[in-house]
């Protein structure tokens, strides 16, 4: 297991909340880091870099106003950026995240060692989606701090594997930190992870139903109404395989029938594009993973994290009666 004593030291339990488009916005990011987990949001939630540059200004100075004040060093936060050919101002967020010394780097669709390598000199660490083994020893060979293992029943952009396999794999050629995403939704399941072989947890889904997420109402609502049966699973939408929710998904079927092809300006432009009133993936299709059976709240994100925190250290203490018949000096 590896997570370094520096991130260690920063958290309450061993959860990341994971960045997702449209709805991690600075509030969550702040919550989550001055209440003990990493934070986080994608680069492209804003639309320009001048954005970009006032909200890491944003959470940068809330974090040290928190520090200062309770004399504890809230939990890093981390920003994902979208290594992808697609993606033509890739130089242009790296240099703010250079000048704002992000903490965390999350990076999708790419591993690459010339941005891992940047990310480094500047003492951040860089850690890196994968869906397949493919992906995870690519990454390895680029230089990444860590790899989140997006499982099955992944909200967002889903992989198709088993946890446990994925983990286990992993894990015999990498050595740093390990993330497991998929799916979880109670401070049991951050336990569970880490008994699986993660030294972090990985959180999208739960933190939608959160007061600070930027999410519509009827979203949140959404969230907390569905069930494990009413996520699908398909790359009809964007040309990648993704979650979404039935019902919102549905209507937007009727009207578009082609598959789409990647690419990722402009998805995100037209997500973004509040005039168009067209229905558009992400902004109109609303994603969810697996785990949305378990979320039937939204309260404030110190209040979840709260909750997860009592909800894990429960676990871990009802596991080691669970384990005790089984010991072998028993
Ligand atoms: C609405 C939504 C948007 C997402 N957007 C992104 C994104 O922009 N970048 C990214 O790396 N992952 C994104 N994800 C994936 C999450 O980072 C994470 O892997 C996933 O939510 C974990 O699964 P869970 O939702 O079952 O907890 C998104 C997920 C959701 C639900």
């Amino acid at each position: 297991m590896a997570l370094p004593q520096s991130i260690t030291d920063r958290l309450d339990i061993p959860l990341m909340a994971a960045p997702m488009f449209l709805a991690s916005n600075p509030e969550l990011v702040i919550q989550c880091c001055i209440n003990g987990i990493i934070g986080s949001f994608p680069a492209k939630n804003q639309r320009s870099l001048d954005g970009l540059d006032s909200w890491l200004a944003e959470i940068g100075h809330a974090l040290e106003t928190a520090h200062s004040q309770t004399g504890r060093a809230p939990a890093p936060y981390a920003v994902n950026l979208i290594v992808h050919k697609s993606n033509s101002i890739i130089e242009d967020e790296l240099a703010l995240l250079e000048k704002h010394k992000v903490p965390i780097v999350v990076t999708s669709l790419g591993a690459v060692s010339d941005v891992v390598d940047t990310v480094h000199r500047w003492g951040g660490l860089v850690y890196h989606d994968i869906i397949s083994l493919r992906h995870a020893q690519k990454a390895a060979q680029a230089g990444v701090d860590g790899l989140i293992c997006v499982a099955a029943g992944a909200g967002g952009h889903t992989g198709a594997a088993s946890p446990f396999g994925l983990i286990n794999e992993v894990r015999q050629f990498f050595d740093g930190t390990v993330l497991l995403s998929g799916a979880l939704s109670t401070g049991r399941d951050i336990a569970a992870a880490q008994m699986m072989g993660a030294d972090l947890a990985y959180m999208g889904t739960r933190f939608i139903a959160t007061s600070e997420c930027a999410s519509p109402p009827a979203y949140k609502q959404m969230v907390m109404d569905s069930a494990l049966g009413d996520i699908v699973t398909t790359d009809t939408v964007t040309g990648v395989t993704a979650s979404f929710m039935a019902e919102s998904l549905n209507s937007y079927m009727l009207e578009h029938e082609d598959h789409g092809t990647l690419d990722i300006n402009k998805e995100l432009e037209d997500a973004l594009d509040q005039k168009n009133n067209e229905k558009k993936p992400w902004r109109d299709v609303w994603s969810a993973g697996h785990g949305v059976g378990s979320v039937d709240s939204m309260p404030p994100a110190a209040e979840l994290i709260t909750q997860l925190a009592s909800e894990y250290h429960q676990a871990v203490d009802d596991m080691s009666q669970l384990y005790k018949p089984f010991m072998a000096d028993n």
